[in-house]
């Protein structure tokens, strides 16, 4: 056979491939919906995040706060049972559920990002543990303290102003039907978005519409504010201000960036 047969045939050889090559990088990068690749990123930031190595058999954190430190917003009483008693049983349910399970030792955000396959008990306690962990970190004395730096800016890039963003936190608080959260998350793309969701859910979960890295987070069941404000929701919302850790806020804000952009 000539050097040229064996040229034209390398040639055709390498064209079929480099059109397979095409073929699949078209079907599987160009084809994917956007909303497929968001939560494909969104799955990969979660990984760097120092939370990622909490499993199912976490254990509650020591409260860094006294129950009578978050009064007269939150009283003692309500911060005692709300901690030892609701968060306790979350744990405490999520650690039985999963004791003898193979997704024992896998990460809960891991849980979170595909728990249509998990049963709803997991779902509800392993949300209960997270979302309370959570809460707990980002109250404390405020000292009028308010948002600066980066998280300042990117909250008055996504709402306008501070007082915008309370607003439209507070009214997602009070608005939720029944028993649930009210949240600020940053989504896939760094932008700081705000949303609510029902019983322990929240926006880690595939079954959350919208999705997001969360950085703050207020409980609106009757459990958190009920001894002190009854049926007076909104109020406990409106108190919600005076306690925020907007340290914290801002600790979680630059690390679930700084995430999405390693992502
Ligand atoms: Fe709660």
């Amino acid at each position: 056979m000539s050097d040229n047969s064996n040229s034209r045939r390398d040639f055709f050889r390498k064209a079929s491939l480099s059109g397979l090559a095409i073929f699949v990088t078209s079907r599987f990068s160009f084809g994917a919906k956007p909303s497929e690749q968001a939560n494909s990123s969104l799955k990969q930031a979660i990984t760097k995040l120092s939370e990622y190595q909490l499993t199912a058999q976490s254990k509650q954190n020591p409260l860094q706060y006294g129950y009578t430190d978050l009064e007269p917003y939150i009283d003692a009483k309500t911060m005692e049972i709300h901690f030892s008693k609701h968060h306790a049983a979350y744990t405490k349910n999520m650690n039985e559920a999963s004791a003898t399970s193979d997704f024992a030792s896998k990460p809960l955000f891991q849980l979170f990002s595909e728990i249509e396959k998990y049963p709803v008990f997991l779902k509800n306690n392993a949300g209960g543990f997270y979302n309370h962990l959570l809460f707990w970190t980002i109250m404390g004395h405020s000292n009028g303290q308010e948002p600066e730096g980066t998280l300042l800016n990117a909250i008055n890039d996504s709402f306008g102003t501070v007082a915008k963003f309370k607003e439209t936190f507070s009214i997602a608080g009070k608005k939720q039907f029944g028993s649930g959260w009210a949240w600020l998350s940053v989504n896939e793309q760094g932008k700081l978005v705000v949303s609510s969701t029902p019983n322990q859910d929240n926006p880690l979960m595939s079954t959350t519409e919208v999705k997001g890295i969360p950085v703050l987070a207020l409980d609106v069941w009757e459990h958190a504010y009920y001894l002190q404000y009854q049926n007076r929701r909104p109020d406990y919302v409106d108190s919600f201000w005076k306690i925020v850790n907007w340290k914290e806020v801002s600790r979680r804000y630059e690390e679930a960036i700084l995430a999405i952009k390693q992502a």
